[in-house]
């Protein structure tokens, strides 16, 4: 819930709090800069190579200088200025916040890298050059300080919060520094929104509440319709109608929609999965570990979260979002191994193990998006502990039936650092979901289980473009990483954004 309150650009150092300079390692360049250290901070010449430091990727040295106003100066190492990347430049702006809120700095200013000292190559020769080095160091910075501190009492929660980051950038630069800095605040509202979501917990975000934070997207100019159980059924949407009636909470279908007078550029429909808690229904999950599932939401997260975003950016494409949200439990009405659904489209599903929940109320979004005429479908789910197993952490599963698309989803996934790496759908598959009784089976056994739940969606797609993503590993770290704290990352909100503010009509 802390988070940055004010990201902006800056003429000077201002009086007091922390200021951070990157510095490069390379011989020169480390040389002129650490000089310019040594002017800053009062502190004699080259202290740094004998203090052992270099000017490495994300190594730091606090100083405290003995003129000037700055309280406390961070040096951040950038490493070599010819292997730099914008996500070095987010871990950088990330280790100085960090560091910077340590110290018990109220404000910081971090200093452009020199200009003269970029490389020629790689992302020196990017058009959106400085543009996108502020969208960096603003995203590095403002994930980075995201914490979930909403139920801690005052007492409790000891990290006095860093309040407003600055860059300081030259004349030449500043527009384009401050234009992105703007989207990296707007953006990472949008994150860490989906983050505040996914780390809430299921007694607080049901289906119902869900709706109700995705209707507050009006206010952005979205329009917003929540379907409530009666509409859901009159739409034959089985699957979600069965998933649901294992909970006190009622199930909803939500549909919010951005520039609907406007398809000329083409239609994007996002579909996230909503189970608000996971508790794997009648096959009931083990005990251990069973509270992470409070994030079975992280795809719903993820699409309220860019719709809001997509509306305050005003992005020109006619984009669509659809969550079916529901809880999975084991309440008297729930769904028995061996009960046959009947989803949106028509066809049939047997339920082999109701734990695999998140496929059959996709499989209704996913008829449902049809409608719309869509240029491109992407769902977002945590659809497979088999995906974790198969990816780690660091990549989301991508499957799809469009490789130009799915490539330009990866180069998104590049950009952004919110990778995405593609799974095969080979027809040999298919067989493992194959049913006796229905069209499809709802679990494809032990092998290949990120695959057999795609190949699963599949039955249920029209005929449009369409991706799946499966962030089960990506939407939430038991670790902290850079600037991603440890719980819900808002995965999906920078990637969708990215590829969306690329976006042309195919
Ligand atoms: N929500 C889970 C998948 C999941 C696992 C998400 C770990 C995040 C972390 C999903 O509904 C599920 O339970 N899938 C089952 C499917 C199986 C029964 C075919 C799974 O992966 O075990
Ligand atoms: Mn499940
Ligand atoms: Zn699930």
């Amino acid at each position: 819930m802390t988070r940055l309150t004010s990201l902006r650009l800056t003429s000077g150092l201002p009086a007091g709090d922390a200021a951070a300079l990157f510095v490069f390692e390379d011989e020169t360049a480390f040389r002129r800069q650490t000089r310019a250290v040594c002017r800053m901070t009062g502190l004699p010449q080259h202290p740094f190579r004998r203090g052992g430091f270099s000017g490495k990727p994300l190594e730091e040295l606090t100083l405290y200088p003995v003129t000037g106003k700055t309280r406390i100066l961070l040096v951040i190492g950038l490493g070599k200025s010819k292997e730099l990347t914008f996500e070095r430049l987010r871990r950088a702006a990330a280790t100085a916040a960090k560091t910077a809120r340590s110290a018990g700095a109220k404000t910081l200013v971090l200093l452009e890298p020199d200009p003269d000292l970029l490389p020629k190559s790689g992302i020196g020769a990017d058009a959106d050059l400085w543009q996108n080095t502020g969208l960096a160091l603003g995203e590095g910075a403002a994930l980075s300080l995201y914490r979930f501190d909403r139920y801690l009492s005052r007492e409790q929660n000891k990290v006095r919060p860093l309040r407003s980051v600055a860059v300081a950038s030259g004349s030449p630069r500043r527009t384009k520094i401050e234009k992105g800095l703007k989207l990296a605040s707007v953006i990472c509202e949008g994150t860490c929104f989906a983050r505040d979501l996914e780390n809430a917990p299921g007694n607080e975000i049901y289906p119902e509440t869900l709706a109700r934070h995705a209707a507050a997207g009006r206010k952005q100019g979205l329009r917003v319709r929540i379907f409530d159980e009666r509409r859901i059924k009159a739409l034959k949407m089985g699957g979600l109608l069965g998933v649901g009636r294992g909970s006190v909470h009622p199930p909803r279908f939500i549909i919010m929609e951005h520039n609907s007078a406007a398809s000329r550029r083409g239609t994007v429909v996002l579909v996230g999965k909503g189970v608000t808690f996971d508790s794997g229904g009648i096959s009931i999950k083990p005990s251990a570990g069973m509270a992470e599932m409070k994030m079975d939401m992280s795809g719903a997260a993820a699409v309220i979260a860019t719709m809001q975003t997509a509306a305050r950016l005003k992005l020109g494409v006619h984009l669509v979002g659809l969550v079916p949200a529901t809880e999975n439990m084991p309440g008297g009405g729930a769904l028995k191994p061996g009960d046959i659904l009947r989803h949106h489209n028509g066809k049939t599903s047997e339920i082999d193990n109701t734990d695999a929940e998140g496929r059959l109320i996709l499989a209704d979004a996913l008829s449902y998006a049809g409608r719309f005429k869509p240029d491109l479908v992407v769902d977002l789910a945590t659809l497979t502990g088999a995906c974790v197993v198969a990816l780690g952490h660091h990549a989301t599963g991508m499957l799809g039936n469009d490789d130009t698309l799915m490539s330009r989803l990866s180069e998104a996934g590049e950009r952004t650092y919110e990778r995405v790496w593609k799974l095969p759908m080979f027809e040999e598959y298919e067989k493992l979901i194959k049913s006796d009784v229905a069209d499809v089976k709802n679990t494809g056994g032990r092998w290949a289980g990120a695959i057999t739940a795609a190949l699963f969606l599949k039955r249920f797609i029209g005929k449009y473009p369409w991706i799946h993503l499966d962030i089960a590993g990506t939407a939430m770290l038991e670790e902290s990483l850079d600037y991603i704290p440890r719980g819900g990352t808002g995965v999906g909100v920078r990637l969708l954004i990215d590829f969306l503010r690329h976006w042309k009509k195919p």
